[in-house]
């Protein structure tokens, strides 16, 4: 399989998920310099790790090998022709001597998808940098804020609260009651609060800093991404998601 990860972040899928799913090719692309540069070097050192353990069972046929990473800056929501992963990749030195189209089999977008609702425009370009060079038969896997509950969280807190919920790690705060009826599904702004959370210090002058994500209204995401030629397949919240995986023997292992 070879697989494409938007807004790959510092890369914390290479070791684990993507080795274990054994894939064959990868390309990470992030908006963040500083990201792009810790996933290199988590490459890296995983390549050097698996070499070493090679060297050591080198008898070893069933001994892992690391797979081939590209890593590029880049913005999965950029509307520019210039700019779109699609033909950032072509410029890819290590992928010039390729002449046939490169595809992929899986187009990876996880805990990002909240960044690419500031605008319809925004997300567009998102869906058409997932669909362009995915297979026919390719498969996206993203994961986000799920919308309802937050929402509702929300409302369970009451306007006492300042529109807020969190807890010791994280904390989400709304500017004001952006929930009543809305002409538009994107630009639903609220500020995010995570503990050590990727690319950001904790905290400045002692308080958090806070980053602008948005509302994913589920039912628009569908509606958009089939103009792209996406189908839905599965959609499910963590919590089931755990409850179900943490039954079942292999996946109780991966946890
Ligand atoms: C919460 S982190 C998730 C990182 C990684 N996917 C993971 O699961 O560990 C979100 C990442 O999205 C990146 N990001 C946000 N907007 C982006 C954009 N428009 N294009 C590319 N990357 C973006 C951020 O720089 C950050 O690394």
């Amino acid at each position: 399989m070879s697989v494409l990860d938007l807004c790959c972040g510092k890369g914390g899928d290479l070791p684990y998920k993507w080795r274990q799913a054994k894939i064959a090719h990868y390309v990470g692309a992030d908006l963040s310099k500083e990201s792009i540069k810790s996933a290199k070097e988590k490459h890296e050192d995983m390549t050097h790790k698996i070499s070493i353990n090679l060297d050591k069972r080198r008898n070893d046929r069933f001994a892992e090998k690391a797979f081939p990473a590209i890593f590029i800056v880049q913005d999965a929501g950029d509307d520019n022709e210039q700019n779109l992963i699609d033909n950032i990749l072509k410029k890819e030195k290590s992928l010039q001597s390729i002449t046939s189209k490169i595809m992929f089999d899986i187009v990876s977008t996880q805990f990002a998808i909240h960044y690419m609702f500031e605008s319809q425009t925004k997300l567009r370009a998102f869906l058409r940098n997932v669909t362009d060079r995915l297979e026919e038969d390719g498969v996206f896997i993203g994961t986000t804020v799920d919308a309802d509950r937050v929402v509702c969280k929300i409302r369970e807190a009451g306007s006492a609260k300042n529109l807020t919920v969190g807890n010791d790690y994280y904390s989400i705060v709304f500017g004001q009651d952006t929930f009543k009826k809305r002409d538009s599904a994107f630009g639903i702004k609220y500020y995010f609060y995570l503990l050590e959370s990727v690319g950001k210090t904790a905290f400045t002058d002692g308080r958090p800093i806070y980053v602008p994500e948005y509302l994913v209204p589920f039912e628009a995401l569908i509606e958009m991404a089939l103009e792209y030629g996406l189908v839905l397949d599965k959609k499910m919240n963590f919590h089931e998601y755990y409850e179900k995986m943490s039954q079942t023997e292999n996946t109780k292992k991966l946890y």
